[in-house]
C-alpha cells in the first residue's frame, strides 16, 4: 500500500492541535475528507487544509471508496457509533480516548475491529513522550525488578470555566477520569500490567460551569492492586489551583521495584529520575537520542517545541502500522482495558466499595 487516504471526523481542538500537524509530517498520508457537524468548524478546517471533500454527515464520509482510514476526534458519546460504521466499511480507524462511554461499547469496538482485520488505534498520546517509551524499555529490560508501587499524579488548574460537552455526563461519560486519568491508567497497564481490583473516589466540586450544570468529576483517585501484586495510587484533578492548565502542569509517574525506582514527568520529556536499590537517591538519566522519536518517524526532534511535537508521532504510527500490515500501538484492546478500569472506578465510587476486575 503506498499512500493512505485519510478522513478526519471532528475538526475541533485536538484535530487542530495534533492530527493536522502530525499528518503534515507523513508523506505517505493524504488527507482527503473532513467531517464536522458544526458547519463553521468544518469551513475553518476546509480553509486551513484545502481539502475539498467535506460533509456534516459521518455516514457519507465513511462509505466513500476513496477513503482508506479514518481519525475520529469527536466528543466521547459519538465514538462507538462512528467507529463501528468505519469498521463495517472495512476502513482503518484511529479513535480519540476514551474510546467509548463504557466497557461494553469499547469491547464491542475492539472485537469488531479485530474481526474485520483492520488497523485500530487508541489515541493515548502520552505514550509517545520519549521518556515514557524509554521507561517502558528499561522496565522490560529488567532495571526495575519486581514492581512494588505505581504512583501517578496529574494536577491542573481548570478553575470554574465552562467545559462544553466535557461537563455533561451523557456526552462525556466521565469527567477527569476519562479526560486525564485514562492516559495514566494506560501508563499503569503498559509499565506494570493489568489491575485486579480497586477502590476509587470521585468528586464534583464545581456544580455549574458557564451557567450550565456540570455533573462530572473534577477530581478522581484510585487505589489499585495489580495482578502481579504491585500496588497503585492514581490521582487526577482539574482543581489544583495555581498549577496552570496545560501539559506544563504536573504529570508525574513514580514506579518503585525490587531493583530501583524511576520517576517520569511529561514536562521533562528527555530525562528520567532513577535510583538503584540501596543507592544514594534519585539522579537524572538522559533519554538516549534514539528514543526522541517513534521508530521510523520522519519528525526532526530538534524542530519545534518538543512538548508539543512528540504528539505528531501518533499519526505516524497509525499510518506506518497500516502500511506495514501490523497492529497499531496502542490499539483498541488497550483502549477497552482502560475503559474497564474506568467503569470499575465509577462503580466503586458509587458503591463506596472495592471492585474486582475480571482476570
Ligand atoms: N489524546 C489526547 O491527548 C486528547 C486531547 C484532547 C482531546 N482528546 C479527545 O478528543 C476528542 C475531541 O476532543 P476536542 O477537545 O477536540 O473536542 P472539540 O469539542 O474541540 O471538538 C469536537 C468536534 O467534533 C464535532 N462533532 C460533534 N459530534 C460530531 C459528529 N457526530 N460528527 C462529526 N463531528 C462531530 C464538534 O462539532 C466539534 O467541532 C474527545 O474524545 C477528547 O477526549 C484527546
Amino acid at each position: 500500500m503506498s499512500v493512505i487516504r485519510l478522513a478526519i471526523i471532528g475538526c475541533g481542538g485536538i484535530t487542530l492541535q495534533n492530527h493536522l500537524p502530525g499528518l503534515a509530517l507523513v508523506p505517505e498520508a493524504r488527507l482527503v475528507a473532513l467531517c464536522d457537524t458544526n458547519a463553521e468548524v468544518l469551513e475553518r478546517a476546509r480553509a486551513q487544509t484545502g481539502v475539498t471533500i467535506v460533509s456534516t454527515s459521518f455516514e457519507e464520509i465513511v462509505r466513500r471508496d476513496d477513503v482508506d482510514a479514518v481519525i475520529i476526534a469527536t466528543p466521547n458519546f459519538t465514538h462507538a457509533a462512528i467507529a463501528l460504521a468505519v469498521i463495517a466499511a472495512g476502513k482503518h480507524v484511529l479513535c480519540e480516548k476514551p474510546i467509548a462511554l463504557n466497557h461494553a461499547e469499547a469491547r464491542a469496538m475492539a472485537e469488531a475491529a479485530a474481526r474485520a482485520g483492520i488497523c485500530h488505534m487508541t489515541a493515548f498520546t502520552y505514550r509517545f513522550v520519549p521518556a515514557m517509551r524509554y521507561l517502558g524499555h528499561l522496565i522490560r529490560r529488567g532495571d526495575l525488578g519486581q514492581p512494588y508501587h505505581y504512583r501517578s499524579c496529574r494536577l491542573q488548574d481548570w478553575g470554574a470555566r465552562p467545559l462544553g460537552w466535557r461537563q455533561v455526563k451523557k456526552l462525556a461519560g466521565t469527567g477527569e477520569l476519562g479526560d486525564m486519568l485514562s492516559h495514566r491508567i494506560n501508563f499503569a497497564h503498559h509499565l506494570v500490567g493489568p489491575i485486579s481490583r480497586l477502590v476509587a473516589n470521585t468528586k464534583i466540586l464545581v456544580h455549574e460551569r458557564g451557567g450550565q450544570p456540570s455533573d462530572l468529576d473534577d477530581w478522581v483517585a484510585i487505589l489499585a492492586e495489580f495482578a502481579n501484586g504491585a500496588s497503585g495510587v492514581l490521582e487526577s484533578s482539574k482543581l489544583a489551583s495555581g498549577r496552570n492548565e496545560s501539559w506544563r502542569s504536573l504529570d508525574y509517574v513514580e514506579i518503585n521495584g525490587a531493583e530501583g525506582s524511576f520517576v517520569f514527568i511529561t514536562g521533562q520529556w528527555d530525562q528520567l529520575q532513577y535510583g538503584r536499590v540501596g543507592g544514594a537517591g534519585l539522579a537524572t538519566i538522559p533519554v538516549p537520542r534514539e528514543f526522541w522519536t517513534w521508530p521510523g518517524s520522519p519528525r526532526n526532534p530538534d524542530e519545534g517545541d518538543p512538548l508539543v511535537t512528540f504528539r505528531y508521532d501518533q499519526v505516524f504510527e497509525f499510518i506506518d502500522a497500516i502500511r506495514s500490515r501490523r497492529p497499531c500501538v496502542p490499539d483498541f484492546h488497550e483502549g477497552a482495558a482502560v475503559q474497564q478500569v474506568m467503569d470499575a472506578a465509577v462503580q466503586s465510587a458509587a458503591l463506596r466499595q472495592w471492585v474486582d476486575l475480571p482476570a
